[in-house]
């Protein structure tokens, strides 16, 4: 589903991605683990081409968003196709980021109907569904400001989804919340996971990656070190750097 290769990025003097290498299957979650700075934020974007990456390979669902031939020249594929090579990948944020001026049920419909052209009702059909998926089908006519923060991030994980996207790229999505409201957010992942969404997580949670994901993918200074099968991480890390930062996280 996501086949990232020698993906390399700096923002000015700054190498960031140091030639990163990532395949995701079907059904897959992984997690993306490691410290402040490592680049996970910047490895998640650069697959929905949130950044632009300046080598590499990055193919989602067998399609190449942008590729690097021998002379090191890096191209996308063009923007119509990129957009719709885009639109297979929901993301979610650390911040929501719902429009505050929308009502919940405001929020959900809006992507669909202007960027996929879906007719209202269908758009409410689907905005309906999920609101109810998500637990909060009675709060529709809410504006954010009147949500909990986990409120907030399962509409937003609702409003993604309504895009219907194959693939869901969460960058912390409850790094901003209060502990006790973390466990709202984390279960409603867990049963995307469990409904076989292909998923990559961006997290701390080591709760949440070594219960629901099936791989661990470590970051550091640039690097994905290693990506194991989760059961076998969290037995051995397999990597010094790793083991360090698990044993601060545990
Ligand atoms: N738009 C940007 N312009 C310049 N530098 C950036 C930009 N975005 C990220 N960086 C730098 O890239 C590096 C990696 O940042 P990134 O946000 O990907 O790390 P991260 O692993 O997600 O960290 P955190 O766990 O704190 O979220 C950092 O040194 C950061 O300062
Ligand atoms: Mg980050």
């Amino acid at each position: 589903m996501i086949d990232a290769r020698d993906v390399r990025k700096r923002f000015g003097h700054n190498e960031v991605l140091r030639g990163v290498s990532l395949r995701v299957a079907r059904g897959e979650v992984v997690a993306v683990i490691g410290p402040s700075g490592s680049g996970k934020s910047t490895f998640l974007r650069c697959l929905n081409h949130l950044e632009t990456i300046d080598s590499g390979h990055v193919a989602i669902e067998g399609q190449t968003l942008a590729t690097t031939d021998a002379q090191g020249r890096c191209a996308y594929v063009p923007d119509a196709e990129l957009r719709r090579i885009c639109a297979k990948t929901g993301m979610v944020f650390q911040h929501f980021n719902l429009f505050p001026h929308l009502t919940v049920l405001q929020n959900l419909i809006e992507a669909p109907m202007v960027v996929q052209g879906v007719p209202r009702a269908e758009a409410v059909a689907r905005a309906e569904t999920l609101l109810d998926k998500v637990g909060l089908a009675a709060k529709r006519n809410n504006y954010p400001s009147r949500l909990s923060g986990g409120q907030k991030q399962r509409v937003a994980i609702a409003r993604a989804l309504c895009m219907q996207p194959d693939i869901m790229l969460f960058d912390e999505p409850t790094s901003a919340l209060d502990p006790e409201l973390t466990g709202e957010v984390l279960r409603t992942m867990r049963e995307l996971a469990e409904e076989r969404m292909t998923m990559l997580v961006v997290t701390h949670e080591m709760g949440f990656a070594r219960e629901v994901a099936h791989t661990v993918a470590f970051m550091d200074q640039g690097e994905l070190i290693a990506a194991r099968p989760a059961r076998e991480f969290f037995a051995d890390p397999g990597h010094e750097r790793a083991r360090a930062f698990l044993e601060h996280m545990l």
